[in-house]
């Protein structure tokens, strides 16, 4: 039996005659050592009460988007944010028409919309609906947007009818449940991330810097997370809205980063080094706002501690991989750095190029690694994200066979 402890689950039901089985897949799910929260539409409470589902899930079950009272206890963002999975079951036509065409008319709608966590459907409805040709339209667009769809089963209806329509049985979507986090192929690995530049502090206002923008570590970080990672960011200063389901901390100098990495390093699987650390910092912070007193002025700076280095010294190490932004000779620059820092996998962009790397929301790169290259074409960050978490995924499960 496929194991779900410690998942946890927003189970929504949409009305339709399969709605008997919900309370079924509940108890089912929770065998399985998941935790659920059940969202009913208005139709399903025709078919099942709110409070035989209150009793089995032992939640409280939500039914309304504007119910103040349940907003106060956990709000629609809330319980979207909590979900690992939203499994729909009985997904019904209306339902599925609904949440192809982006609605957001009741709590199980816009709870789809916002979540950043799978959501499965169980379709059930009559052969006719199901094989009408607005059903099956709306079927390819939501399998489109990467929704899985898990049946329907063929068989007899509830109406008397024989084709496909019925629902899975309550085992067989747990099965499918338990199935879905098993694929996911960094299941419970921990992966810390760095992201975005340092600052090095020259007097109280003002620093060094650069301009990085964070972009492509936290799409490394919800790549991870989506691959069932536990992440945690350490973000220098950026201007970006933390990754659902992601611990973030947040610095400002690279000797910060170096602390905060050491304190968490050894609890983590994956390290990917995706921050523009600054190389040096002013040898001392003034403790005033220095004076323009002179025509010219002279910083003196010392070198900052070589982060991705460092961990990829430690024994044992985790998976390591580090970053390069290069403007000539892409590919031996890296091989080098991969080398010389003792990485595992080194990632290269020409941040020459127009339009890619800093700063931008597309990027293209060169993995490399011992004894392999994967070349990504110029597309958006979280597209190489997404690639880059699966070449790592192939790699780490590589290393520890
Ligand atoms: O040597 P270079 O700065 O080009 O190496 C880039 C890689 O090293 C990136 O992965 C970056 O995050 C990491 N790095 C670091 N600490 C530093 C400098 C770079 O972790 N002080």
């Amino acid at each position: 039996m496929g194991n779900l402890t410690n998942r946890q689950i927003v189970l929504g039901i949409t009305g339709g005659i399969a709605a008997y089985k919900a309370a079924e897949l509940v108890r089912r799910l929770g065998d399985r050592g998941a935790t659920v929260h059940v969202v009913m539409t208005k139709a399903a409470q025709q078919f099942i009460t709110p409070l035989t589902l209150q009793a089995l899930s032992g939640n409280p079950v939500h039914t309304d988007l504007l119910d103040p009272a349940a907003e106060a206890a956990m709000g629609h963002i809330e319980l979207a944010r909590w979900a690992d999975l939203v499994l729909v079951a009985p997904a019904s036509a209306d339902f599925m028409a609904r949440l192809a065409h982006g609605h957001a008319d009741d709590l199980l709608t816009t709870l789809c919309l916002a979540t950043s966590a799978p959501i499965a459907l169980a379709p059930a409805m009559n052969q006719g609906m199901w094989r009408d040709a607005s059903t099956q339209a709306n079927a390819a667009l939501l399998r489109s947007r990467s929704i899985a769809l898990w049946g329907p089963a063929e068989g007899e209806q509830a109406c008397g009818d024989i084709g496909p329509g019925r629902m899975l049985e309550a085992e067989q979507l747990a099965q499918h449940a338990a199935n879905s986090f098993a694929s996911r192929i960094l299941d419970g690995k921990r992966v810390l991330i760095t992201a975005g530049p340092t600052r090095e502090a020259i007097d109280p206002v003002r620093y060094i810097s650069n301009h990085s923008s964070g972009k492509m570590g936290f799409a490394l970080a919800q790549a991870a997370a989506d691959a069932g990672a536990h992440v945690t960011v350490i973000a220098g200063p950026v201007a970006l809205k933390t990754p659902e389901r992601i611990e973030r901390i947040d610095i400002d100098s690279a000797q910060q980063m170096f602390d905060a990495v050491l304190e968490r390093v050894d609890a983590c699987d994956i390290f990917i080094a995706a921050a523009a650390v600054a190389d040096y910092r002013p040898a001392a912070v003034a403790d005033d706002k220095i004076k323009k007193q002179h025509a010219a002025m002279t910083l003196e700076l010392v070198r900052n501690p070589d982060i991705v280095a460092s961990v990829a010294q430690r024994k044992p190490k985790p998976f390591t991989v580090g970053f390069a932004a290069e403007t000539t000779q892409v590919a031996e620059y890296a091989r080098d750095k991969l080398e010389r820092k003792n990485l595992d996998l080194i990632v290269a962009n020409d941040v020459s190029q127009p339009g890619i790397g800093f700063n931008s929301d597309d990027n293209a790169v060169l993995a490399l690694w011992s004894d392999g290259e994967m070349h990504i074409d110029a597309r958006s960050k979280t597209q190489i994200a997404r690639e880059l978490i699966e070449l790592i995924a192939r790699q780490t499960h590589l290393q520890i066979a």
